[in-house]
């Protein structure tokens, strides 16, 4: 009788998931969600074939040292700028991701932050909470309409297309977007969606989404210089990966009313907050829930469960993210 390949799942996730893999694998879960030190993850990993991540677990070259014979990693994200993928391509590992799953849910949840920060409805909320709504008056949170406005997008992947569709057809805004290539016409004309370059794109948003994936070449892409150039009416937010933003010159922003209002659900080293942030009223924050719908979270696990069974015995995965490994 041959061995069942062996996996960690690093956190926890769905059981009925857990118990499909260990049709396939011999699995150690983590079900009290430990979240494990790299030192721990490389020792968890000891012997096994695969294993099944979050973005929250660092795969490099230290990891892949301890582990030279780990095959496969599965996120259960659709970013992954959590794996080195030059030198885990290099040795031989399969890196997948969980992209389409998740597209509408987060676009419903980006476009419903930039409405709660145009709107202000967190601050006046809170406003309220603290017993200090005594009264109307015609000037009460007064933000700006989204309806009719301009619908800025920074990274226009799949993601992005679906905030633009919302914008464009939903609430009749124009949208522009940059994005490192311009789209195929066939794509912006449903969206009415014109390509800018950055700068156009900053002084031209009324609500300005980031959309784009978290790398050296976008960290801090929006910093003081790029909130210099946003009208003072705008609004910034960011459903795509904390370190896209330069957290304090936003706070800096922010405070001294340079734009309106700004929505994050993602944090430079998040789940810490930039304690700057958390003195602003003028921005909503949310602690990395833009996929966070039941049926989401489970086609993303189901997904990386997918992807972890059809590369560890002989299928072909629905989403590798460096086919060239199978290849080999
Ligand atoms: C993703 O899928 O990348 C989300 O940010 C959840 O981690």
């Amino acid at each position: 009788m041959t061995s069942k390949p062996t996996v960690l799942v690093a956190r926890a996730i769905f059981p009925e998931v857990v118990d499909r893999l260990r049709s396939h694998f011999e699995v150690e879960d983590n079900p009290k969600d430990i979240i494990y030190t790299p030192e721990q993850l490389a020792q968890r990993l000891q012997g096994k074939q695969g294993a099944l991540t979050t973005g929250s677990e660092r795969v490099d070259g230290a990891l892949l040292d301890a582990n030279p014979q780990l095959r496969v990693v599965s996120n259960m994200a659709v970013g992954y700028n959590n794996f080195d993928v030059p030198v885990c391509t290099e040795r031989g590992v399969l890196l997948t991701n969980t992209p389409d799953v998740l597209t509408e849910t987060t676009a419903d949840f980006g476009f419903a932050l930039m409405m709660a920060a145009a709107r202000r409805m967190a601050e006046s909320e809170h406003f309220l909470r603290r017993g200090e709504w005594t009264r109307w008056s015609y000037d009460m949170f007064t933000g700006s309409d989204v309806h009719g406005a301009t619908l800025g997008i920074l990274g226009m992947g799949r993601i992005g297309q679906a905030i633009a569709r919302r914008g464009a057809l939903g609430f009749g805004m124009r949208v522009i977007y940059h994005n490192r290539q311009r789209l195929d016409p066939s794509l912006e004309a449903p969206l009415r969606a014109q390509y800018v370059d950055k700068a156009t794109l900053m002084r031209e948003a009324d609500h300005l989404v980031l959309v784009l994936p978290y790398s050296a070449s976008s960290h801090h892409a929006i910093g003081a210089s790029e909130l210099a150039l946003m009208k003072p009416t705008a609004t910034l937010t960011n459903v795509a990966r904390g370190g896209i933003v330069d957290d304090a010159a936003l706070a800096q922003a922010l405070r001294e009313r340079r734009i309106a209002a700004a929505a994050l659900d993602v944090f430079e080293g998040e789940p810490k907050v930039h304690p700057d942030l958390l003195k602003v009223p003028n921005v909503v924050l949310t602690p990395h829930i833009a996929s966070a719908t039941v049926a989401t979270r489970k086609a993303m696990a189901n997904l990386a469960a997918d992807n972890l069974i059809a590369a560890l015995t002989g299928g072909q995965p629905p989403s590798p993210i460096n086919p060239e490994v199978l290849r080999k």
